[in-house]
């Protein structure tokens, strides 16, 4: 039998349009989105309730130390790139990663994608001027197009359904690769196997013999192979674009209560984690498990309110807080934040973002990253974590499976020269499969040591 909702519950849930919404696109046509949005609550949920309690549950273990999260993706995904090949060596990348961080770790690790969803960003200006004409900025593929023409720019409702089906078509591959033998453990040691040829990663040899033992004595021991086929891999996305959420918002007929059916994961930004503002407002409503950015301005008492507004009864697995603070700040800013929120009692899930806040500008003009910054941030997070006795729960990092050129250094020494050879992200700098697995192997040996 089927729970209704409460009246109180559904009528919550357009709370949001009567508050201060920020990074919304102002849509040209009003009617156009009241159609399109009608028809996008009229689709089928893309993941189900069941899926994201399951979530929060291990989320409740990253919490206690007993499972790590390992988040990563692109900083904004786009139609164009939605290829089978790209899919599958995103996968591949935070499949590999996940490996590497279990043995680190001696931890179940819990795979999430930023995919199949995260088409929305928060921009720091409304317009962009290039050569004296101005138009809106670029707010991701779901709002409008990235070419700097008044069509492309202008914000199109009829985008809200592509992205709906782009993720639909996403979840599908990653589900199919999850599920048919492609995430075989023996498969992804190989894949790590063939990335350790390359002479450049040397450093990381005796670690990853020490995996290769490990799986050979696993073999020896008579350990069911069969069942490491197949993984649970979970989505998530900024949860920003709330014209997006709210018609991809179900009531659970289980629980009578509403989920957001867009993502297993929904995490709320930097930009818009006011707490008297719309998207706190809206994602304190659903039952999906929830994340916050939390960026170097934050502060003790902000964090507790995030907690009063978003988990006030402190259930395990429910609120992530994912901090970036940059490199040089987290050993002076993250102590006391943990700290207080320690004190606080109820559970979070720390999670290490050490991408946004270390942004720097090359010499030739690409926005970029510096590899040593990140580990740096990571280290920092660790560190802050081993001194205060509190458990570090978790990665996020944008990251993408291509041998890109985004972000400066590791093993293979990308230079600013570089960067001009393959830099093709639209937003943020991503980390590329090499570094990707670098991190991994240089995360794993933090873990180990926690
Ligand atoms: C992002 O994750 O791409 C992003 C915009 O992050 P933040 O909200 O932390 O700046
Ligand atoms: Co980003």
């Amino acid at each position: 039998m089927s729970v209704l909702p409460d009246p109180d519950v559904l009528a919550g849930l357009d709370r949001w349009r009567t508050l201060r919404a920020d990074q919304q696109p102002a849509w040209p046509d009003a009617t156009t989105l009241k159609e399109v949005t009608g028809e996008l609550a009229a689709q089928p949920p893309l993941v189900f309730a069941g899926e994201a309690d399951n979530l929060r549950e291990r989320l409740a273990a990253a919490s206690r130390g007993e499972a790590f999260l390992l988040q990563g993706g692109d900083c904004a995904e786009t139609f164009d790139q939605l290829t089978a090949d790209n899919i599958r060596d995103k996968v591949k990348t935070i499949l590999q990663m996940a490996v590497i961080l279990t043995y680190g770790a001696s931890l179940p690790v819990i795979k999430m994608g930023r995919m199949a969803g995260q088409y929305a960003k928060p921009r720091s200006s409304d317009v962009e001027t290039r050569d004296g004409v101005t138009l809106p900025a670029y707010r991701g593929d779901i709002i409008n197009g990235f070419e700097f023409t008044e069509r492309a720019r202008v914000p199109n409702p009829q985008r809200l359904m592509s992205a709906y089906h782009n993720s639909a078509t996403t979840l599908n591959l990653i589900r199919a690769f999850t599920s048919g033998g492609f995430a075989d453990l023996r498969q992804v040691h190989e894949w790590n196997r063939g990335f350790m040829e390359n002479p450049a990663y040397a450093q990381y040899d005796a670690f990853a013999s020490e995996i290769d033992r490990a799986i050979r004595f696993m073999h020896a021991a008579g350990a069911d192979f069969d069942a490491l086929r197949t993984v649970d891999f979970f989505s998530s996305h900024e949860g920003l674009l709330l014209d997006y959420e709210r018609p991809l918002t179900r009531i659970d007929s289980r629980t009578g209560l509403p989920y957001d059916c867009s993502a297993h994961f929904l995490w709320i930004g930097e930009r818009t984690r006011q707490l008297d503002g719309a998207h706190v407002d809206y994602f304190s409503r659903v039952r999906n498990p929830i994340g916050v950015k939390l960026g170097p301005s934050t502060t003790a008492e902000d964090a507790i309110a995030l907690m009063d507004r978003l988990n006030p009864d402190g259930e395990a697995g429910r609120l992530t807080f994912i901090t970036r603070m940059g490199a040089g700040k987290i050993r002076d800013l993250l102590p006391a934040l943990v700290e207080k929120v320690t004190a606080d009692g109820r559970p979070v899930v720390w999670v290490c973002d050490p991408m946004h806040g270390n942004g720097i500008t090359s010499a030739n003009g690409y926005k970029t990253r510096r590899f040593t910054d990140v580990i740096d941030e990571v280290r920092g997070f660790f560190e802050v974590h081993g001194s205060l006795g509190t458990v570090p729960g978790g990665l996020h990092v944008e990251l993408t499976g291509d041998d890109v050129t985004e972000v400066l250094g590791g093993s293979e020494e990308i230079d600013d020269v570089a960067l001009t050879r393959r830099y093709e992200t639209l937003v943020d700098p991503r980390l590329n499969h090499q570094q990707s697995l670098e991190m991994a192997f240089l995360v794993a040996e933090m873990l180990r040591g926690h």
